[in-house]
C-alpha cells in the first residue's frame, strides 16, 4: 500500500488544503488592512515586504530541505524519521546545472507578489479575492498552451462562467472612493481600475509561473524544498531591484538605506509578510501532497471566508451584483473542479507528486 504522509495521524494533504483556505482569506484581509488603514505618508514599502517574504521563505525551505523529514507516520502518528543531509550535498543540489530554470517563475512570482499589494490597496478585500479567481482562467490557458492539456467541455463552460462572474463583481467597483472616512488630504484613496489592472496582470503571472513551476517539477527528480530554495534565491535580485532603483533615484545615502527599507514597517506589515511566507510554503505542500484540483476548492472556500470577514471587519456593503457575481464565480470553480469523466484524456491540473 502507498504510504500516506501524515502528521499525528492527519494526512498532510488535508492539513495543507485547510491551511491554504484559511491562509488565502487571512492574507487578503491582513494585506488590505495593512495598506488602507494608514495614510499614504505612513505607508510601508511593498517592495521590502516582497523581499522579506522571499528571504524568510528561502531560509525556512533551506532548513526543511536540510532536515529531509520522512512524513510517513509511525504507530504514534509522528513523522518516521528526520535525517540531516550534508551541507555539501545540499549545496550541490541547490546549485545543480538546471537550477537556472527556476529563474523564470521566480521573476514572475516577484512581479505577482508586488502587484498583489497594488491590488489590495485599491480594491475591497472581497472584490480582490473574487477577481483573483481569474487565475484559474490563466492557469488553464497556459496549461493548454504549454503542457498541451485537454479541457473538458464542462471546464470550458466553467471558465466562461468565471469570466462573467468576475465581470459582474467589477460593475460595482467602477468609481474611486476613500478607504477611510476623513476630510484630510493625506487619506488612502482606492482606485478600482488600477486595482483591477493589477489583479489582471497578477493572474497572468500566476498562471504562467504556476504552470512553469509544475513543468520544472515534473521533468526532474529534485526535492520540492530544494526547488523552493532555488526559487527564493532567484527571486532575491528582482525583489531587490525596485528598492535599489528607488534609493538611487532618491539619492539616499548608503547609511540610511536600511532604516529607509524598514520605514513604517510595523506589526501589520510583518503580519502580512508572515502570512505570505506561510502561503508560499503551503502552496508548495499542496503541489506535493495534493493537487491543483483540490487547491481550487481551497481558494473558493476562501472567497466565502474573506467575504464574511469583510462584512464584519470592514463593513463591506453586500450589493446584489456582488452576491450574484461571487455566486457565479463559486459555481464556476465548483464546476471546473468536477472530476473528469475520462481521466486519462481530460485530467487537468494534476500537480506532480
Ligand atoms: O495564487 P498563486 O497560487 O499563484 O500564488 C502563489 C504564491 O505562492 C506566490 O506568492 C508565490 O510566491 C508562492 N509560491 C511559493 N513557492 C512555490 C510556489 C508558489 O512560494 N513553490
Amino acid at each position: 500500500l502507498p504510504v500516506v504522509p501524515s502528521l499525528c495521524g492527519v494526512p498532510l494533504k488535508h492539513i495543507s488544503l485547510v491551511t491554504l483556505a484559511i491562509q488565502n482569506s487571512m492574507l487578503t484581509l491582513i494585506m488590505h488592512h495593512s495598506r488602507v488603514s494608514t495614510p499614504p505618508s505612513r505607508a510601508y514599502s511593498a517592495a521590502t515586504a516582497v523581499l522579506m517574504n522571499e528571504l524568510l521563505k528561502g531560509i525556512i525551505s533551506f532548513i526543511i530541505a536540510y532536515l529531509r523529514i520522512d512524513h510517513s507516520s509511525d504507530a504514534a502518528g509522528l513523522p518516521r524519521s528526520i535525517s540531516r543531509v550534508s551541507l555539501r550535498k545540499l549545496a550541490s543540489d541547490i546549485f545543480s546545472p538546471d537550477c537556472w530554470k527556476l529563474s523564470i517563475p521566480a521573476i514572475l512570482y516577484v512581479i505577482q507578489n508586488n502587484l498583489q499589494y497594488v491590488a489590495a490597496s485599491n480594491l475591497d478585500a472581497a472584490t480582490f479575492q473574487v477577481t483573483y479567481q481569474m487565475k484559474i482562467l490563466t492557469t488553464a490557458a497556459f496549461s493548454v498552451l504549454l503542457l498541451r492539456r485537454k479541457l473538458s467541455s464542462t471546464q470550458w463552460l466553467a471558465l466562461l462562467f468565471l469570466a462573467i462572474g468576475v465581470g459582474i463583481v467589477q460593475i460595482q467597483t467602477d468609481h474611486a472612493r476613500p478607504a477611510a472616512l476623513s476630510v484630510s488630504a493625506d487619506v488612502h484613496t482606492m482606485n478600482p481600475l488600477k486595482g483591477f489592472l493589477a489583479v489582471a496582470f497578477a493572474c497572468f503571472t500566476s498562471g504562467l509561473a504556476g504552470v512553469y513551476f509544475e513543468m520544472v517539477l515534473k521533468n526532474s527528480q529534485a526535492d520540492l524544498w530544494v526547488r523552493n530554495v532555488q526559487l527564493s534565491l532567484f527571486s532575491l535580485l528582482p525583489a531587490l531591484a525596485p528598492i535599489l532603483v528607488s534609493h538611487a533615484s532618491a539619492h539616499t545615502p548608503a547609511s540610511a538605506w536600511l532604516p529607509a527599507l524598514f520605514h513604517n514597517f510595523g506589526l501589520w506589515a510583518w503580519a502580512t509578510v508572515a502570512v505570505q511566507v506561510l502561503g508560499g510554503l503551503v502552496t508548495a505542500m499542496v503541489i506535493k501532497y495534493s493537487d491543483n484540483i483540490l487547491k481550487g476548492f481551497a481558494t473558493s472556500l476562501s472567497i466565502v471566508l474573506s467575504f464574511l470577514a469583510s462584512v464584519l471587519l470592514f463593513r463591506f456593503q453586500m450589493t446584489f451584483t456582488f452576491v450574484l457575481g461571487s455566486g457565479i464565480v463559486l459555481v464556476a470553480t465548483w464546476l471546473y473542479n468536477q472530476p473528469p469523466r475520462r481521466p486519462a484524456r481530460d485530467a487537468f491540473l494534476r500537480a506532480p507528486r
